[in-house]
Order: C-alpha cells, then structure tokens, then sequence
C-alpha cells in the first residue's frame, strides 16, 4: 500500500491519536552499517524528523513529541553533542519559515539551561516565530530527562509547603502534572521508538502510563511517512482499557 492509500486508511479508522510521542534511534547503527560517522546518521536522521512532522500534521495527530537530545546525551563524546546542537541549529534555520506557514506551534522542552548561548538562541528564535500555530504542536525534548523533570515538579511543590501557600494534603496527580513540561498538552495516545529497541530511556516516565507502545525495527533514518502510518494504524487496531475491564 501506499502511503496515501494508508492515510486513506487511518482516516477511515476514524480514531487519531491526539498526541504522539517518538523516540527516535539507531543513527548511530545506519551511519555504522555505511561505514560514516555517526554524525552522518544524525544528519539522514534530520530528514526523517521532517518527514514525521508533515506525515503527523496530515493525519491529524494534535500534537508530536520528539526525543532529539536526552540529559544523558551530555556525556557523548564532545565532537558528538557539537554536531548534535549545529544540526538543531540547522534545523531552525531550514524549518522555521515552513513551519510557520503551516500553522505548527513549536515548543522546547528539557533543561534548555545547558545549552550553548547560540543553540539556546535557535530554539528561542523557533518558539517565538511560529507561537500561536492553530495545526499542530511540535516538542523537541532537548537535554530532557524525565526523572529529572519530576524532582524540579516535586521541589516547585516543597517550595510551596514551606512558604505556607500549599498543604501537603492538596498536593494530587493534577497538581503534580500541572508542574511538568507537558501540562498543557494531552498525555501521549501513541509512543514510538525506532531501531528495535525495548526501552523508555527515562522520557517521559509521568505521562506514558497509560500510553500504547509502538517499537518499530526500522532505524530512525530510514523511518518515512509510510512508517508513521503503520504505527498509527497499528494502535487504531488497539482496546485501550486505561487498567479497566471494558463492558462487552
Ligand atoms: C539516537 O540515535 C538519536 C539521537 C541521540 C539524536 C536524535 C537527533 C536527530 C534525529 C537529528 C536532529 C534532531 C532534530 C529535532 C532536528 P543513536 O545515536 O542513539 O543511534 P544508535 O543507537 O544506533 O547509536
């Protein structure tokens, strides 16, 4: 099949997930199996996460989260993280007009404190251009690590105790969630995460409690927009029960 005639499919199916979230890897293998630096499998990479934003928009996934850099990331070889942040760079300079004329809302988040002046400035520049987008919410997790993100929620909170402004008894998962990253958007429906791999890499560890798993055994270079279909179509054939029984 196509890829159109597999949109044509989702469409049919009638359930988008509103919120999908990948982790995309194995760049290191693709560039490995071509005897290039990984540097080079992070570039090819680049072309598929263009290729992933415009296959969501035109399903009508609300909102894309993708892992592009983790706090472990930091301890990469030097030459490695450098290529890393010119390639975000890059990616705003080529994207940024595209994006914002198709009405993608662009979000950073992680802990953006570590970044180089330059890159932070690149992803400032992106925010700000394309704020307000009505199609689609793109985050680029940069230098996120979600245990990370739950010890900033958790003393945000105990910082309020000790003010005397919160009771430790008001504290809930709703108020916890409102100190996240992602407290204004939906939790993920569907996470992907290419190149076979098995793992959560601590992202997003709060809000894929209950999301559906999609592992894909195609390296993120080679993950096209027929991919993303799949794995959309993958999870329409899901009975989400949320730790329910569902009445039958
Ligand atoms: C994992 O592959 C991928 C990354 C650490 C970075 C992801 C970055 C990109 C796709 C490019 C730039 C991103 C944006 C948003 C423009 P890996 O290096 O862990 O691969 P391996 O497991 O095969 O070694």
């Amino acid at each position: 099949m196509s890829s159109e005639q597999l949109l044509h499919q989702i469409r049919l199916n009638g359930t988008i997930p509103r919120h999908v979230a990948i982790i995309m890897d194995g760049n290191g293998r693709w560039a490995r199996e071509r005897g290039r630096p990984r540097e080079f499998g992070h570039r090819a990479g680049m072309t598929s996460v263009r290729a992933a934003v415009e296959a969501a928009g035109d399903a009508g996934v609300e909102v894309l989260t993708l892992f592009a850099f983790s706090s472990e990331n930091w301890q990469r070889p030097q030459g490695e993280v450098s290529a890393l942040m010119a390639l975000l760079e890059l990616y705003v300079r080529r994207e940024r007009k595209e994006l914002k004329e198709k009405g993608i809302e662009v979000r950073a988040v992680g802990d953006l404190h570590r970044l180089g002046p330059r890159t932070r400035a690149a992803i400032q520049s992106i925010v700000d251009h394309t704020r307000g987008g009505p199609k689609m919410r793109l985050n680029l997790a940069i230098s996120y690590g979600a245990r990370d993100e739950i010890v900033t929620a958790a003393r945000r909170l105990a910082e309020r105790v000790r003010e005397g402004t919160l009771m430790p008894g008001e504290i809930d998962e709703e108020l916890f969630a409102e100190q996240l990253y992602f407290a204004d958007v939906p939790d993920p429906d569907l996470l992907i995460r290419t190149s076979g791999e098995m793992r959560i890499s601590n992202f997003m560890l709060w809000q894929l409690a209950y999301t559906e798993m999609y592992v894909s055994p195609v390296l993120w270079p080679d993950f096209g927009r027929e991919h993303l279909f799949r794995a959309i179509l993958d999870f329409q054939q899901r009975e989400r029960r949320f730790g329910r029984v569902l009445a039958s």
